[in-house]
């Protein structure tokens, strides 16, 4: 089970790294492109020695230059691939099929294979073009899973926040038993029905 981490330089850098310690739980096989600004993010945000932490936990690392990769083929069976944290920029090129980077290509394949593809969309406030390019990569196929604590858990530090969103978005590739903890409400809702998603 193969699946290709790619990690653009929005705010959020850890969640690479969250990202990569859940896949590896499931054992899947970590193929993983990350640009030149998610390496300045990650060392800014998570320090110095966060990239070759994040490298320690693939399989393959990739040259984000390397168009020549098997990544950058539909005939590589990978099964899906999540861009944690994904930039604008690298949303905007995802949106308008650009495939001019690795991780923008291996995007563009799994949206041409039919895969999953799950974008952590991090940007705040967002402006119409953001808005208009997550609308485009949704209408072909990809989730945006926009990196938000999931504040009904209660989580109590920015790790437990940060490994739940990570969770989320590896069981969005639908690989194997859910990894993100689920809602339990402590008594029945009151007009019926969980709210949470
Ligand atoms: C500390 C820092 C935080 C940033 N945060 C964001 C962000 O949250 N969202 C975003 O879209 N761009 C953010 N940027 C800007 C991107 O890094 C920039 O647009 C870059 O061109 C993205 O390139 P990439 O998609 O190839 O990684 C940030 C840059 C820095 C240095």
């Amino acid at each position: 089970m193969r699946v290709v981490l790619g990690v653009s330089g929005a705010s959020g850098a850890v969640l690479a790294l969250d990202c990569a310690r859940a896949l590896a739980r499931l054992g899947a096989e970590i193929d993983l492109v990350v640009s030149a600004m998610a390496e300045r993010t990650l060392a800014e945000e998570v320090g110095a020695v966060a990239l070759s932490d994040l490298r320690s936990l693939a399989t393959r690392v990739h040259d984000q230059r390397d168009l020549g990769a098997g990544i950058a083929s539909g005939s590589c069976p990978v099964a899906g691939m999540i861009v944690a944290p994904c930039s604008m920029r690298s949303l905007a090129a995802i949106a308008h099929g650009f495939d001019d980077g690795l991780m923008t290509r291996a995007a563009g394949v799994q949206l041409k294979e039919r895969r999953p593809l799950v974008l952590l969309a991090r940007e705040a406030p967002l402006t119409l073009a953001h808005l208009e390019n997550m609308q485009a990569a949704t209408r072909m196929g990809a989730v945006i899973l926009p990196p938000v604590p999931a504040f009904y858990l209660r989580p109590q530090s920015l790790a437990e926040a940060t490994a739940q969103i990570a969770a989320r978005a590896v069981d969005l590739l639908r690989l194997g038993p859910p990894l993100a903890q689920a809602w339990a409400p402590a008594r029945p809702a009151p007009h019926g029905g969980d709210q949470h998603d």
